[in-house]
């Protein structure tokens, strides 16, 4: 027989000897996620190992497992491992190697016991709410959210019987006033989107606690690198991967860390059902991103201060909503809670009626030849948007100038271009 014949024959056997090789190797099961690093590790160093298992090949990067099912060596196995389908890879709804790698990697960098990752920070969403809550529970969550978040708890949500009471996410009273005996759930984002606000992570979580409800945090904006929630008392940290975990606006993704009875318990029976579950290859794009991750953010925050500091001056802009600036109503607290501002930042330009606001943040937007258009975020590359008719335009009017976005607003995702080339491309439309 011809070798190459030969060769093609024996793959099969190669390909199970492979993943039998890589199960054996590990101790533990895929989602008993914890990393074989030492936690003690600093996040740098996690960021670019923790994770990493590697098969009977010694491959240097992770390797891709593209594939939707995996093979068994006879019936037999395959009743015992589907009996413990969270422990063995039998199929990619449930787990895949390349899932469990990026898994494992966002656990230890976010300091939680386990992940489960997911399509989109909305799968994220969509699954913490229905794998915690039932039908009659009440939720408490910030009014300060991305839109299609608000969206899903004030118009999806309740089609379960699941209601939300929004509140001023930085009035602690608020908070506390909104608990009901019905309360499962608090969920919170911050700094929020596009405005910035920041809220008192610790002291939230201790209302939370009081009331016997899950604490939930989107901590999309400042990524692990910025902030972890878990260290400050949330139980549960949700990620739009999408954002700084890839960094470079390649794919969707997204994700929940905490307590290994809680992800394993509550969280992966519903994804292996469900099925929001993250592909292997979007999942090797965000360990790559991740890599990189603090190297990015912390550059991408000093940009972003400098550009703020640069607006605050500006004659066209109102106001500017940036956690960096002494200006910023919780910037002492940013400034505990988070290592820097992080790379977002909005600002509202002068205007005597909506219809001229909106005409100038347009004009601004439009005369811009570096800054991409587009509603992304965290991307290495400079996003600039109009909240109020693209991430926000589904929200009613009502809802949008109670979360005080206006017609004049802009909000910048400051990439890793030259600070001054950012200004110069602004001020163009800036100047009028
Ligand atoms: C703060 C925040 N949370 C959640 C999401 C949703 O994430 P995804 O687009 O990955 O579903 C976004 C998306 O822009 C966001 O900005």
């Amino acid at each position: 027989m011809p070798t190459q014949k030969r060769a093609f024959l024996l793959l099969p056997f190669g390909v199970a000897l492979f993943f039998h090789t890589r199960r054996a190797e590990r101790s533990h099961g895929p989602l008993e996620t914890r990393t074989n690093m030492d936690d003690s590790l600093n996040f740098d160093t996690l960021a670019v190992r923790s994770g990493t298992a590697r098969s009977d090949f010694n491959e240097h990067s992770e390797a891709i497992f593209l594939t939707s099912s995996f093979v068994f060596a006879s019936a037999a196995d395959a009743a015992e491992k589907f009996k413990n389908s969270e422990d063995n890879y039998t199929y990619s709804r449930f787990t895949n190697p390349t899932v469990t790698m990026f898994q494992d990697r966002l656990a230890a960098l976010e300091g939680g016991e386990a992940c489960m990752a997911t399509a989109s920070g909305m799968a994220a969403i969509m699954s913490v709410v229905m794998c915690a809550l039932q039908a009659g529970d009440h939720l408490v969550s910030s009014q300060a959210l991305f839109g299609s978040t608000l969206g899903m708890f004030s118009q999806i949500f309740t089609k379960f019987g699941i209601t939300t009471t929004f509140v001023d996410p930085t009035d602690l009273d608020a908070w506390k006033n909104a608990v009901r005996s019905e309360t499962k759930m608090f969920f919170l984002e911050t700094p929020s989107n596009p405005l910035t606000e920041v809220s008192d992570i610790e002291a939230i979580s201790k209302i939370a606690k009081a009331a016997n409800a899950l604490f939930v945090v989107d901590n999309c904006f400042c990524s692990p690198a910025l902030q972890q929630p878990l260290k400050l008392g949330a139980d549960v940290v949700m990620h739009s991967a999408t954002k700084f975990l890839d960094g470079q606006g390649r794919v969707l993704g997204g994700a929940l860390v905490g307590s290994k009875q809680f992800i394993m318990e509550k969280v992966f029976p519903f994804v292996r059902s469900a099925g929001p579950t993250l592909s292997a290859f979007n999942a090797w794009v965000l360990l790559k991103g991740m890599e990189t991750l603090s190297l990015r953010v912390e550059k991408q925050s000093a940009n972003a201060l400098e550009i703020a500091r640069w607006l605050e001056t500006h004659p066209a802009v109102n106001r500017v909503f940036y956690p960096g600036l002494e200006s910023h109503p919780q910037h002492a607290l940013a400034m505990r809670q988070q290592k820097a501002g992080g790379a977002i930042l909005s600002f509202e330009l002068k205007g005597d009626t909506p219809e001229q606001m909106r005409a100038n943040a347009w004009r601004v937007i439009d005369s811009t030849k570096i800054c991409s258009i587009t509603g992304n975020l965290g991307d290495t590359r400079t996003t600039i948007t109009h909240p109020a008719t693209t991430t926000h335009g589904r929200v009613t009017p009502e809802a949008r100038a109670a979360a005080g976005i206006s017609e004049g607003l802009i909000r910048l995702a400051v990439g890793l271009e030259n600070a001054a080339d950012i200004r110069g491309d602004l001020e163009r439309g800036l100047a009028g």
